[in-house]
């Protein structure tokens, strides 16, 4: 017999033991979005309404999800889950399973929870049978370490070690002269559980790409950020100095803002300018949250802000990180699901030509002495090919100079200044893909020079029409 509330064409009032937790429909709604190329993951949750703690888990455990996938997906299919389970969709069985047998068990008695406790044996016998397939796991989305920089704006980094030992984590120590692979070898079989301090970094840790990281007290107090090694280089390059002036041309959500305050030791002033108000929102609340105190920052566009203005009399530095096609990026899904059509050219042209105008726009303000150009994306076309065009135009005022000469990857062989450049690559550098570039400003003499040699060529009749320059 049908119940009143069923007569009544109501719902059931369910328990908070019957309801499925909120960070699996939030992460099953961000999935659904994503897999319809409605955004990246960042963007989408950034766009959302999740702040805080939800806003991790939600982040922490759509990013597991999307790393697994093709694993989840063939679990799906070896256990004929959704084909028996009718009610079950493909998004949300992954997430169960992901929590199932990564995760930390699936909570509660909501009826997806109870369905898919029923099939635990089988979705284990299925894992036994696909972990080890490389297929699946490699052309999924790849597996890169998670790396954590302490904030030391809030803590110190001795502090992090000893809270993490007292956690019972274990630091796998290196010697000072190992080389770059005997270090990557190490990073490659690292363990939850278990971390490292980085190569190059030494606020970095290195952890296991399965560690959750942020459950962690130290992470929810903004004592340490999740930051990817690729996206620390950046602003370690630009090396702002205490009671300097510098600008973030580009600066939601604002980790290297709040690095480069870091770096500064809350000493000097930056000016952080972001477009998007939804942006700007979460940029003046992570600066809030972090304790930045020396940053002024502006919902506006940074190529309609004015090079003039008294106040950037004594700028040293600016770092342009504009909004790219994210290519580099190993937790999109796009990078995995892209067609070739939806690559297209004219997205990259497009996404170039706005970072070439931003660019210039950096390199006209009178006294910067250094200006850091980087990505999150592979592609040629927004990462030498923008260096290039605008090292043409000022090639009388600027140099590129080496981005971490020692590090082993660098920009592409096409142009002449492309060893000047840095990139990162998930396979090489165990990051996300990245790339650097940084401009300095000639000193007098070598303005003379470059003037004198343009004087030379155009005396002798010579077009300079060569591709590529800045070679120093
Ligand atoms: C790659 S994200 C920056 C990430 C940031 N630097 C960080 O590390 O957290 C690019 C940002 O630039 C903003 N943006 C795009 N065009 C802009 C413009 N013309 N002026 C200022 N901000 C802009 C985007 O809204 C986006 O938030």
């Amino acid at each position: 017999m049908a119940k009143d509330w069923e007569n009544m064409g109501l719902k059931p009032h369910l328990s908070k033991q019957e309801r499925m937790p909120r960070s699996y429909k939030e992460v099953e709604k961000i999935l659904k979005d994503v897999k319809a190329f409605k955004g990246n993951l960042k963007t989408l949750l950034n766009n959302s309404r999740l702040r805080g703690p939800i806003f991790k888990k939600v982040y922490s455990l759509a990013t597991n999800v999307l790393k697994y996938r093709l694993v989840l997906d063939k679990i799906i299919e070896e256990t004929g889950l959704l084909k028996k389970e009718t009610f079950l969709r493909q998004e949300l069985a992954g997430i169960l399973i992901y929590e199932l047998i990564f995760g930390k068990g699936l909570p509660g008695e909501s009826r997806p929870v109870t369905v898919v406790k029923q099939y635990e044996e089988s979705i284990h016998k299925a894992y036994e049978k696909v972990k080890n397939d490389d297929s699946l796991v490699n052309k999924g989305l790849q597996c890169i370490p998670r790396y954590v920089r302490v904030n030391t704006l809030l803590t110190s980094l001795p502090d992090v070690l000893n809270k993490l030992r007292k956690a019972e984590y274990y630091e796998i120590r290196y010697e000072e002269g190992i080389s770059i692979n005997e270090y990557l070898d190490l990073v490659k079989n690292l363990e939850t559980g278990s971390f490292m301090i980085d190569y190059h970094f030494k606020d970095l840790l290195v952890f296991s790409s399965n560690e959750n990281l942020t459950t962690w007290s130290l992470f929810q107090k903004n004592h340490v950020y999740i930051q990817d090694k690729s996206s620390y280089i950046p602003v370690f390059a630009l090396d702002p100095k205490p009671e300097s002036v510098v600008i973030d041309a580009c600066a939601a959500p604002g980790m290297k803002t709040i690095h480069i305050a870091s770096l500064m030791e809350n000493k000097g002033k930056i000016y952080a300018f972001e477009k998007s108000d939804n942006r700007f929102k979460i940029l003046k609340k992570m600066l809030n949250d972090s304790c930045v105190e020396i940053c002024e920052a502006e919902c506006e566009d940074f190529y309609l802000v004015n090079t003039n203005n008294p106040k950037f009399q004594n700028l040293e530095c600016i770092l342009v990180d504009p909004t790219c096609s994210g290519s580099g990026m190993v937790n999109r899904l796009d990078t995995v699901t892209d067609t070739e059509d939806s690559k297209n050219v004219l997205r990259l042209q497009k996404l170039a030509g706005f970072q070439i105008l931003l660019l210039k726009h950096a390199l006209t303000f009178p006294s910067v002495k250094r200006v850091v150009y980087s990505t999150c994306s592979i592609s040629e076309e927004e990462n030498e090919y923008v260096v290039h065009e605008v090292l043409n135009h000022f090639r009388n005022m600027f140099k590129l100079v080496s981005v971490m000469p020692d590090w082993p990857f660098r920009g592409s062989d096409n142009y002449e200044f492309g060893k000047l450049c840095l990139r990162a690559h998930p396979e090489k550098t165990f990051t996300n893909g990245f790339f650097v570039a940084m401009f300095e400003r000639l000193s007098y003499d070598e303005q003379q020079s470059v003037s004198l040699n343009n004087e030379t060529f155009s005396n002798y009749g010579k077009s300079s029409k060569k591709k590529q320059r800045g070679k120093n």
